[in-house]
């Protein structure tokens, strides 16, 4: 799996920071066209994303959030914005395995006619409520462009009632059952947005968190947060020295039944584990 670490947002009506963003080493743009964009500039936002998408700089994929399904705004979004450079989209407030049939539909009749191979659109379902958290794994596994689930902390905090810091309580269990969920589908969770621009460590802190909760990476809103989010998901250099240090005592070994490495134990998932990492750091080049 190619790693999808860090996902920035980038408000779809404004240039300057298009331009900004496709030189940028975020893993995934996500051009917005939704809350992100003030009802009087959504026309705008579509023919800049769409330039956007045509542009040939930058190495980050390119998604787009486009409007929930069944909004009467979702038809022009996909007629503005399908074309070649396109590479995902993230759903809002999905609540269930049908909103994102109806956006599968619409890919499978229009992408090959406007320049896309079939099936080539990827797709983020972004769970931001009690219900769609309830849907998540059937949601999980509706269709094989889905790449992944994203949490929306603040809009399932609504949902639910709650005053608290979306960060603590119910919300803990709402992102480990992201995670399973995500899990039993092979696809990524990726984490909430942080916030506080300003506060990189309470930003780190909070990926240091969801990476043990098991998400892959996370929604950032900032440059000065993307450098953070990729570092924090990595595999990091340690998490490396470790890997190589396991894979090649077992190299030295005739079986993969359990052995010591640094004086703790070793099998057969740990082993598996050491050579994801090593996997994963080769496809990144
Ligand atoms: N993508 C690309 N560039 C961005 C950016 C983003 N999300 N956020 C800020 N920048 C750029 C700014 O344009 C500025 O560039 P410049 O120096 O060339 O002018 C630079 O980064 C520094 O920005 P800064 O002045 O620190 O922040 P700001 O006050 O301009 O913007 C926010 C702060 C929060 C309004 C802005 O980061 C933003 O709109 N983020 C996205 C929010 C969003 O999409 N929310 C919906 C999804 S949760
Ligand atoms: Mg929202």
């Amino acid at each position: 799996m190619k790693s999808m670490r860090s996902w920035l947002f980038v408000p779809g009506h404004r240039q300057r920071m298009i331009d900004k963003a496709l030189g940028l080493p975020a893993d995934v743009l996500i051009f917005d066209l939704e809350d992100g964009v003030p009802e009087a500039e959504k026309g705008v936002a579509r023919s800049r994303v769409a330039a956007a998408l045509d542009s040939a700089r930058g190495g980050s994929r390119r998604f787009v959030r486009v409007h929930e399904a069944g909004s009467s705004e979702l038809d022009a979004d996909l007629q503005a914005i399908a074309r070649a450079g396109l590479q995902g989209l993230v759903l809002p407030k999905v609540q269930g395995p049908e909103d994102v049939l109806q956006v599968c539909r619409w890919l499978d009749r229009h992408e090959t006619r406007v320049g896309i191979p079939s099936g080539g659109v990827g797709l983020l379902a972004t769970i931001e409520s009690a219900r769609g958290l309830v849907q998540a794994p059937a949601i999980a596994s509706v269709t094989p462009r889905l790449v992944g689930l994203m949490f929306g902390a603040e809009d399932f905090a609504l949902d639910l009632g709650l005053f608290s810091h979306p960060g603590q309580g119910l919300v803990n269990y709402a992102r480990s059952a992201l995670t399973v969920a995500s899990a039993s589908g092979q696809i990524r969770a990726i984490d909430k947005v942080f916030t506080d621009i300003g506060d990189l460590d309470g930003l780190a802190a909070e990926a240091r968190r969801a990476r043990n909760l098991g998400f892959a990476g996370k929604a950032v809103i900032h440059p000065g947060q993307v450098g953070v989010v990729n570092e924090i998901f990595g595999p990091t250099e340690a998490e490396e020295r470790w890997a190589r240090r396991i894979v090649e005592a077992f190299e030295r070994r005739a079986d993969e039944g359990p052995a010591t490495v640094d004086g703790r134990m070793v099998d057969r998932p740990i082993l598996e584990r050491a050579r994801w990492i090593l996997d994963r750091l080769e496809e990144e080049g």
